[in-house]
């Protein structure tokens, strides 16, 4: 992540030069050493002395550093210190470590890097108000801002995988207990440097406590790696990942025997359609679509959309309204103040799209009025769930030759789904699209419930029921006391009910 330069950069004149790659013995490891308190020349000094034992000092901070080290300075003055200095943001999740001289002193004495311990981490001075931050840390994840990045990727990463493996297990009470912990530290300012700070943090005792540990202490944790390299995890992960499958169905064709997408072929298992699409696409659908790519999805999806109701109103939601840059799907919200403009839309846009050979899979969702009651948490609004055929940036709109040869390349992949992929020479890649259709009346609902993320909504739901017994869905918010809908024209309205400071999407990323 870099900066815009607020000082021109010092010449490279003035610092030590890099080593050459091919001298370096521990390509891995790139040092920065800062010069704040250190000085130049015991700088300098430090620098030959590294380099002589073999390891690759950079001479300017860049994101290929992997240890920044500092001598008497804090965590957070040596990251205004590269900001000021060398132009550049230091990421706060996982890479580089930042480091007291101590660690440097004892990799030079053992003549290799050493590993890592917490005695070694810069210090972080709490601030006062981090300090109160702390200790009050809300239960609730829709009461704290929890951004896309934050300071412990490490532990959450481990504390996910474990929630994922429960929920292969469909142990729904330790899926949550490991999701909401990760959720605590997704939202938490600063890098946890001791176990002490945690042991105050909501859902972080317990079994998540040796957890966090664990990696605070070693850097990783023994069971997380144990459940990485386990067959009924990777299966479960392999299949799960398929467009159309569900834990349920992942678990019996693993009992089965069912270890690798060719077996799907050769044990000849029933596929529903979604799931022979979800396969003859599965190279394409496993890559994570790309911000660019969303924004060509969006594209395409008002292209069709307003040759029917030109005044259509689209919004992207999901991840990318809360500002991921990658995403496993795009989700487009669609609504007119008039319902009639809305009515038959999709079909109209299917149709359109598969004249065009745009439309790998679609299902069609009607909506179901009955379903929208108080308690439900069905989401009933019409919705598409579609593949679509994205155009390359380079090629035309309309490929339909392209795309129709493309589709005998897919019949062989069903034929041979672990054969290499031909992305490379198509001109298209299939894209997981949700095309959801709502009144205007509800939009603000869908709005709020389809950005995501999923564990924010659940928490938003769960503290509107048992907070303020008010039962929140995609369609609306129902006052169980009073026995009626609150309606709502945004979303700032909707929290305004709720009782909650307003979250914008980036700050839902829980
Ligand atoms: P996604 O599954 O698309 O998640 O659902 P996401 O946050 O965009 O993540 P990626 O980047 O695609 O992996 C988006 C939101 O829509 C809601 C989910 O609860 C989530 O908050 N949703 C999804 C529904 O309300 N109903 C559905 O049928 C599907
Ligand atoms: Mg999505």
């Amino acid at each position: 992540m870099s900066c815009v330069p607020i000082k021109k950069r010092k010449k490279e004149a003035a610092v030590p030069s890099n080593l050459p790659a091919s001298e370096c013995l521990f390509p891995d490891v790139r040092l920065f050493l800062v010069e704040r308190r250190m000085g130049s020349a015991r700088r300098n000094f430090l620098t030959s002395l590294a380099q002589r034992k073999g390891f690759c000092v950079m001479s300017l901070y860049s994101d290929v550093v992997t240890h920044v080290v500092a001598e008497q300075n804090s965590h957070s003055d040596v990251l205004a210190w590269i900001e000021k200095h060398e132009g550049q943001c230091v990421p706060s999740v996982n890479v580089p470590h930042l480091l007291d001289v101590s660690w440097f002193t004892e990799s030079m004495s053992s003549g290799r890097p050493v590993n890592v311990e917490p005695r070694h981490n810069l210090k972080v001075v709490l601030s006062a108000a981090t300090e109160v931050r702390c200790s009050q840390m809300p239960t609730y994840a829709c009461h704290r801002r929890t951004p896309l990045n934050h300071h412990n990727q490490t532990i959450t990463n481990a504390l996910e995988i474990l929630a994922r493996s429960a929920f292969f297990q469909e142990s729904d009470v330790r899926y949550l207990g490991f999701t909401r912990a990760a959720s605590t530290l997704k939202a938490l300012p600063y890098k946890l440097q001791s176990v002490n700070q945690a042991k105050d943090l909501p859902w972080c005792g317990g079994h998540c406590m040796i957890v966090i540990q664990e990696i605070l202490e070693h850097g990783m944790c023994r069971e997380v790696e144990v459940i990485k390299n386990n067959e009924h995890y990777q299966t479960m992960e392999l299949l799960t990942g398929i467009y159309g499958v569900g834990v349920r169905t992942a678990q019996r064709w693993f009992k089965e025997g069912i270890r690798n997408l060719s077996d799907l072929k050769t044990m000849e298992c029933k596929l529903t359609a979604e799931q022979v699409s979800g396969l003859r696409h599965c190279k394409d659908l496993q890559q994570q679509v790309t911000l660019e790519e969303a924004e060509r999805v969006g594209q395409l999806v008002k292209d069709t959309l307003q040759r029917f109701v030109p005044d259509v109103h689209i919004t992207m939601t999901g991840g990318f309204r809360r500002g991921k840059e990658v995403g496993h799907d795009v989700d487009f919200l669609i609504t007119h103040p008039n319902e009639n403009a809305l009515s038959g839309l999709l079909e109209d846009a299917v149709g359109w799209l598969e004249t065009q050979g745009l439309l790998l899979y679609h299902h069609l969702k009607k909506r179901k009025p009955a379903l929208r009651s108080a308690s439900s948490s069905m989401d009933s609004h019409e919705t598409c769930y579609a593949i679509v055929a994205l155009p390359s940036s380079s090629s035309p709109w309309n490929t339909d030759i392209e795309v129709k040869k493309c589709n005998s390349e897919d019949a062989e992949r069903i034929a041979h789904p672990e054969s290499p992929n031909s992305l490379n020479s198509r001109t298209w890649k299939a894209v997981r699209v949700d095309l959801v259709v709502t009144p205007q009346a509800e939009h603000a609902y869908a709005l709020l419930g389809w950005t995501g993320s999923k564990h924010f909504e659940r928490e938003l739901r769960r503290y509107s029921l048992r907070e303020k017994k008010l039962s929140l869905n995609s369609h609306g918010l129902y006052d169980l006391e009073k026995s009626c809908f609150l309606p709502a024209q945004t979303e700032e309205e909707i929290f305004l009910h709720l009782g909650l400071q307003y979250l914008p999407p980036s700050d839902r990323n829980a």
